[in-house]
Parts: structure tokens; sequence; C-alpha cells
């Protein structure tokens, strides 16, 4: 019988495999009814009904219970012993809460921003980075999971056509970590002084489409940069950055004598799903000596679609490239990547001798750096590649492939649903260039006058779809903040047809 009372090691030896045993089968019997819930919540979903199930005798709700966070931490009760622990009993206890009160993500309803459930084979990677706890900074600790990074990272970099001889990629806590790196590594290789003496005299500029996401900004603060420093480019109807007005831009910091740095474009905008025209901002870049960057982090993964790489064209000539597995490939999060052709640059621009941790140098080795925290910014990393190399191993390309399609052909599904009904106004194009799916409720095809009032229909509507098991979100636009609505690799095409009907009725009960 293995000790699962929490009291630590025992004085004669350890029986921690009995113990994890164990805990694991316990909460195995809590996660998989979880799941279980979720996959038989599919027929109400394409109902656009509630689904319930039954807890403690009473009917809740499978995709959340929703309660105000006051409400909440009552309900939870949750206490850190200050003195003994409460063993299995109390972590179980604590499992069941944490599972009750969370968003049940793999339910179909789930069409939230901009990441989806996670899938059976992104558990078990998890599981095993937590069985291995590997810290991917030296390769002497994380031999089999630095070899898995490298060649994961490298073949992503040649999907997207980096493929010199030291094509490759690092990865980073998220797009926003991804995107910092890109700019670090963007200053500190065109002006390499800045990496001893701070940016000096240079007011350096960066570009960004009016749609890019915000993390551009926050690099800026990062980096000494200030956010004002960050220039938004103009968009067409779009939402795609207009490289005419980049170039007046970059002319326009030149004349003020400030320093055009980044270019940040972006494949699959946060709201509208954009892509920006790469091969002509590439040209722009190449003229002005910028480093040109490209935030893939939602639209990346249409690299592994015949159908929908196309948009992708000119992603080969930028400098580096976020891809999150994440959000558009149900890969746990988090899991992103930062790209390049020459790796070469990531260790040059942020390699630091820290003879504590790296000790390469003194063994002198040749050829590439294998301690993989030297081309980062950071110390200690999570293992993060194997979530996607474990999903890439078991779908394959081609699984990725027919996931993506579909998930595609979802999205124009929906877009048509809400074309055709009278009482909805599409804000996206139709087929969207993404996964998101962007409307108004407009009854009769008429949107209210003012941009408040059509806010507040959004955000009630968005509220009542809850109790009917779809979480969506908004977000604001010119005429108040409209549904968006993000189809993922796992969504079912009754749960698409459940969510139109769902909308018409908390739209009829709005009217
Ligand atoms: C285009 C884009 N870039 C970057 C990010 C940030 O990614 P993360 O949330 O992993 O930091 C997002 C998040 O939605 C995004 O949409």
């Amino acid at each position: 019988m293995a000790r699962v009372n929490g009291n630590g090691p025992a004085s004669s030896g350890l029986n921690r495999a009995g113990e994890a045993e164990e805990l694991l089968d316990a909460v195995k019997g809590l996660i998989i009814p979880f799941i279980k819930a979720a996959d038989e919540a599919v027929p109400d979903r394409a109902h656009g009904v509630p689904s319930c199930v039954k807890s403690e005798g009473i009917p809740r709700n499978v995709l959340v219970e929703s309660l105000k966070p006051e409400a909440l931490v009552k309900q939870m009760q949750l206490s850190l012993p200050e003195n003994e622990g409460t063993g299995k009993e109390g972590l179980l206890d604590v499992v069941s809460k944490i599972l009750r009160y969370s968003v049940n993500t793999w339910d179909q309803g789930f069409l939230d921003k901009l990441y989806a459930s996670n899938t059976p084979v992104g558990l078990v990677a998890d599981l095993l980075l937590s069985v291995l706890n590997t810290n991917l900074h030296v390769y002497q600790v994380s031999p089999a999971l630095s070899v898995i990074e490298k060649l994961t990272a490298q073949r992503l970099a040649n999907l997207f056509g980096f493929t010199g001889p030291r094509a490759g990629g690092i990865s980073c806590q998220g797009g926003s970590a991804s995107n910092l790196t890109s700019l670090v590594v963007a200053r500190n290789s065109l002006y390499p002084e800045t990496r001893t003496e701070g940016n000096g005299s240079h007011t350096f500029i960066l570009f960004t489409s009016a749609h890019g996401h915000y993390s551009v900004e926050k690099s800026a603060l990062a980096c000494g940069i200030g956010a004002s420093n960050v220039w938004p480019v103009p968009v067409d109807s779009e939402g795609r950055m207009i490289p005419k007005e980049l170039r007046s831009l970059i002319l326009r910091a030149k004349a003020d004598g400030k320093t055009p740095l980044y270019v940040n474009a972006t494949a699959g905008t946060t709201v509208m799903g954009s892509f920006d025209p790469f091969e002509e901002i590439s040209s722009i870049c190449k003229e002005f000596n910028l480093w040109m960057h490209i935030d893939a982090s939602w639209g990346g993964p249409v690299v592994f679609s015949a159908k929908q790489r196309g948009k992708l064209a000119g992603a080969h000539l930028a400098d580096s490239l976020t891809i999150n597995p994440h959000k558009m490939m149900n890969v746990p999060v988090t899991c992103s990547f930062l790209l390049t052709g020459d790796m070469g640059i990531f260790h040059k621009a942020n390699t630091l001798p820290a003879g504590y941790l790296f000790h390469a140098a003194e063994r002198a080795e040749p050829g590439d750096t294998w301690d993989l925290a030297d081309l980062t910014l950071q110390c200690g990393r999570r293992g993060d590649s194997l979530k996607l190399a474990l999903a890439w191993i078991y779908y394959g390309a081609a699984g990725f492939e027919r996931q993506l399609d579909n998930a595609f052909d979802l999205a124009a599904h929906l877009a048509s649903l809400i074309q055709q009904n009278e009482n909805f106004v599409l804000v996206s194009s139709n087929p969207p260039p993404s996964l998101q799916v962007c409307f108004y409720y407009a009854p009769g095809g008429k949107l209210a006058d003012s941009p408040e009032d059509n806010t507040r229909t959004t955000r009630t509507m968005v509220e009542k779809l809850i109790p009917r098991g779809f979480m969506v979100d908004y977000a604001p636009g010119e005429k108040g903040s409209f549904f968006r609505v993000v189809v993922n690799c796992q969504t079912l095409r009754g749960t698409v047809e459940g969510l139109a009907k769902a909308l018409e009725d908390v739209g009829r009960e709005e009217a």
C-alpha cells in the first residue's frame, strides 16, 4: 500500500512510484468524467440548448458554472494548511472543486479567443513533461528534449521556407514572449552596441499594423523603446497592412531623426484574422534595412494546409517568425516558437557568458550550441516543444492538414449561416481569412444607431449564450462591439449550426 498522506519521505526509503500510481488513479477517476461530460454534451450543442450534468443531485452546466469572483471564493473555500497537510483526501477534494468551477474547454461550446480544448495526446505530453521535470537550459540536463526542440523547430522553420543550414528556432513562453525575443534579437543584431550600451541616442521606431497584437507595444516597453514609438500602419478594408503607408511612415520617422528598426507584420490578426502582404513588406524592409518579423502566432499553422498556405506567400523573406501551435492547433498552452533562417543570429544576439550555467565554451565544442537557453531571454525553460512534437507524431502533417481544412470549412459555414440570417450582419469576409467569425446582431438587417447600444446588445447576448453552453467573445468595432466566434480544429458542424440557432433565440429575447 502506497503512502499517500503527503507527509514527505519516510526515513526507511521511498515509494514515490506507488504514491504516484495511487494519486494518478484517483485523479483519473475525476478527470475522465470531466472530459466525458463534454463529449456527452455534443448533441445538446447541436440543438443550441443547455446541457446539464447532475452534481450532488443538482443539475449544472457542463461548460461552466458561472459565478462572480466573490461568490466563487466563498464556494471554493480554499484553505492552505498552516500545519499538517490534508493528504490524498484533501487533494481530491480540491481537484474536484477545480474541475467543477473551471471552464470545461473540452466542451464543443467553448469558442472563445484564441485557443481551444486540449487533445488526448496533449494530455499525455503535459503529463510526460511533468514526470520528466526537465529544465531546458543546458543540454546536460535535457538531452532528449533538447533534440526534440531543435528538430521540431527546424522542421517548422523549413515548412515556412527557412531552408538554410542554420534554419531553426526556439520555444518561448508564448506569442508575446516570442515577439519580445524577436525585437531584442533585431535590435542587438542591427545595432550591436545596444547589447552593452543600451539604446543610447537612438529613438527607435517600430511599425505594426493598426490591427497588430498589443505584445509589440509591450515589447517596446520592455526594451526601453516606449509604447508611443510603436507606430500603427493603416490597414485596408480587409484588415491588411498597406505597404505604401508603411513606406511613408518610415520616411517620416527618418525625416524626424528617429531610427526605424523593426516591422511586425501579422499572419492572422487577433480580431479579424487577416494576413499582411509579406512580399511587399519585405521589399520595404530591405530598402531601409529594417528587421522584418512576422507574428504568425495565430495564423501560422495554415502552413500545414495546401489550400490555405498561399496566405503566407513571402513569409520566408522574414528575419524571424512567431508561431503558437497552442492557438489554432489544439496543442496545450503554452507552445510557441520563434523561427528564423539563421540560428547563429539568435545566439550572437542573446548569448551571455554565465560560466555557472553554460560550459560549452570551456569544452570548446564545435558547431551549434546545444545549450538552448543561450539563444533565448530565459534561463530555466520548459519543454513546450514536446507538445507539438507528440501531436505531430500522433496525427502527422496530413492529420493537421485535414483538421485545419475542416476548421476553415466550418468557419466559412458559420459565416454563411450568419450571412443568410436577416437578423445578423457579418463583419468578417466570407470565407473568413482565419477561424474567427465576426458579426453584429442587427434585427431586420439594421444596426442600432449608437455604438453603445450595439455593444450592450452584443454583451448581453454573449452572457445569455453561456447557460446555453456556448462561450464566445466580442471585440470593439466602429459601430460598437461585435461578436467574435472562434472555431477550432475539433469543432463539429452540428456545433456551429447549434450556435446559429442559439444566437437566433437569444437575439429574439433581446429584440
Ligand atoms: C496575433 C497575436 N500575436 C500574439 C499573441 C500573444 O500570444 P500569447 O497569448 O501566447 O502571448 C496573440 C494572442 O492572442 C495574438 O493573437
